[in-house]
């Protein structure tokens, strides 16, 4: 593991990694377990995946908890989902305060059950002088619904004569967004052989380098993680230009 490590470029770490943890259910399946225990094994995963960021410097991670359509999931699925939120926020503030992490949300925290609005706004605010990785969590997060209300949003500025058409930008666009304080993602990972984005960070995402792995969601741990950065660091990532432009920029 640790000569994965080493493989890394420092200089050359993505900034913000976002997650999309997937396979859960099936990982349990396979070992003849309800849904739930592949649930509670994530939280490993959550944990190393956290302190492989803090690690090797990645600024921000965020991963996809909960999305708005993940309501629609069996009542006692989604009631044992927000449990383990909230016992995995008490249970790990203490390791949140021990590698300096910052705890942030996006999605529409009022949908989630009071006494886990409750719990996540405690520990942002006992998270929020720290200084290290941004850990945001999207709960209840769907990014069409976050770009309907950014446009709900400014139609609202500029009906009130706040802002000026003209003036509606993509900075402007960024400001409005949940992930307002967040840079753009430079590295997806989804787990668990499916190649989908799901209505995840599709505004941020435009110019992420997106990576595959077939290994479910429990299983995944730092090494995999490293890999995900080793395989990242060698893409070139040219945001529209041309391999040549890019080699003058650099000279
Ligand atoms: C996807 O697997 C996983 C989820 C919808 C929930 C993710 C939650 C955790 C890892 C645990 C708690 C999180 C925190 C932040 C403490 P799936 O159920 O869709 O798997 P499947 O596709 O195999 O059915």
């Amino acid at each position: 593991m640790e000569k994965i490590k080493t493989q890394i470029q420092k200089g050359n770490i993505p900034k913000h990694i976002a997650i999309i943890m997937d396979g859960n259910g099936r990982w349990a399946k396979q070992k003849g377990k309800p849904r739930i225990f592949g649930h509670k094994n994530g939280v490993t995963s959550v944990r190393e995946s956290i302190e492989g960021c803090a690690e090797i410097g990645v600024e921000y991670l965020t991963l996809y908890a909960f999305s708005t359509e993940n309501w629609n999931r069996p009542k006692l699925e989604v009631k044992t989902l927000m449990s383990l939120l909230v016992t995995s926020l008490k249970k790990e503030l203490k390791n949140l305060q021990k590698n300096n992490i910052i705890l942030n949300t996006i999605g529409n925290i009022d949908l989630l059950p009071k006494n886990a609005q409750k719990e996540l706004f405690e520990v942002i605010k006992q998270t929020e002088k720290n200084t290290g990785l941004t850990l945001t969590l999207a709960l209840s997060y769907g990014s069409r619904e976050e770009i309907v209300n950014v446009i709900k949003n400014i139609s609202e500025k500029v009906v009130n004569n706040n802002l000026k058409i003209e003036e509606i930008d993509e900075k402007i666009i960024n400001n409005h967004l949940y992930t307002f304080s967040l840079p753009d993602v430079d590295l997806m990972i989804r787990t668990s052989g499916e190649q989908r984005i799901s209505n995840f960070l599709l505004w941020q995402m435009a110019y992420a380098e997106l990576y595959f792995t077939n290994t479910f969601w429990p299983d995944f741990r730092k090494k995999n993680l490293f890999n995900a950065i080793l395989d990242y660091q060698q893409r070139e990532r040219r945001f529209g230009k041309t391999s040549e432009q890019l080699e003058t920029i650099h000279e």
